[in-house]
């Protein structure tokens, strides 16, 4: 069995009662939006953050789960779809989940206007049956995520980002979201204020560990579904690419900067840049650094019994290392 299969084997029922909802949830009366939505639900991406959320609760609470689990879920992932409308207008990317992001069909107007659209869709979803606690929580993420993003942008025109500015940015761009699923999923199902803090630092782990992979992504060939190089042509320094400018000597350093400054958009220069980065130990740090994270968060999970939903977070861990999108 796949890994992925045998992950979800425990939140089968769930996953599938989810993906409704969470169709039902985007529904508009506007034909443009409709059209949009569609597209988007049926380029559907991991649903990693929703099968966190099930899992978390179902461990909690005996296998059991609630109407506001999945509520909890499809606010989540209303959310997390949202932000990645608005970070490829971003990003100026324009390709998404292995096909034409939405901003490279429609244009950037109408990818600002959708995302904010399924960011309200998601609000209101919590608001309108009264999750406070939850929405207190998603929208703790939300505004970290813009905060990240906006961190990023300022270090990416000013290239002075250092590896602490780094996991700053990755923690509230990304794992705050992932903290956010398993804190939504303990909380959904009344989990003691103890709990859901537990839970909270696991999720953390996690985030970062998913976003050093994300980023080691653009320093690959694989076929993830997103242009690859990307960052270092959006002059984002991330990790391989920090470690190296600290291990380099003042030449690599200068022709490193140069090359990020003046020849980001040059496909060739950018493939000799990624060369000197792993030639400067950047990709090998940066494995290191994500099994740091790793292994602090198989800790988080120390406290738990054997169940099944226990040792499927535990694969999602190794997943979120090993995946190969
Ligand atoms: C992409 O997240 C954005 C990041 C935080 C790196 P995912 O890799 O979970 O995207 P999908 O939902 O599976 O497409
Ligand atoms: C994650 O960073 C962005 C969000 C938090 C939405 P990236 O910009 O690296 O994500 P991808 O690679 O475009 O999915
Ligand atoms: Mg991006
Ligand atoms: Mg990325």
């Amino acid at each position: 069995m796949k890994v992925t299969a045998q992950i979800k084997a425990p939140i089968e029922e769930e996953m599938e009662l989810f993906e409704k909802k969470f169709y039902d949830s985007m529904s508009s009366q506007v034909a443009l939006l409709n059209r949009i939505t569609h597209f988007v639900v049926n380029r559907k991406g991991k649903q990693m953050r929703p099968m966190f959320v099930f899992l978390v609760a179902k461990m909690c609470h005996d296998g059991k789960v609630n109407e506001r689990t999945y509520r909890g879920a499809a606010v989540i992932e209303l959310i997390h779809t949202a932000t990645l409308v608005h970070d490829d207008v971003v990003d100026d990317s324009n390709q998404r989940r292995g096909f034409f992001s939405i901003n490279a069909l429609w244009k950037n107007k109408i990818a600002v206007l959708v995302g904010d659209y399924l960011l309200s869709k998601g609000l209101l979803l919590s608001i309108d049956h009264d999750d406070f606690d939850l929405l207190k929580i998603i929208s703790k993420a939300v505004r970290a995520m813009s905060e990240g993003e906006l961190l990023q942008i300022e270090k990416a025109r000013k290239l002075d980002i250092t590896e602490d500015v780094y996991l700053e940015i990755i923690r509230q761009k990304t794992a705050t979201l992932i903290a956010a699923c398993c804190a939504m999923g303990a909380q959904s199902v009344n989990a003691s204020e103890q709990e859901v803090a537990r839970l909270t630092d696991f999720g953390q782990a996690i985030g970062m560990a998913f976003q050093i992979k994300d980023d080691l992504f653009d320093y690959g060939s694989a076929r993830i579904g997103k242009p690859l190089g990307i960052d270092i042509k959006e002059r984002k320094l991330t990790l391989p690419l920090i470690h190296a400018l600290n291990q380099g000597s003042p030449t690599e350093v200068r022709w490193l900067m140069d090359a990020l400054k003046n020849y980001n958009t040059d496909r060739k220069r950018v493939q000799q840049v990624i060369q000197k980065v792993r030639d400067l130990g950047g990709i090998a740090y940066a494995e290191q650094k994500m099994k740091f994270y790793q292994s602090q968060a198989i800790k988080a999970l120390d406290h738990y019994p054997d169940s099944p939903y226990k040792a499927s977070l535990l694969l999602m861990i190794d997943y979120v290392i090993d995946r190969q999108k």
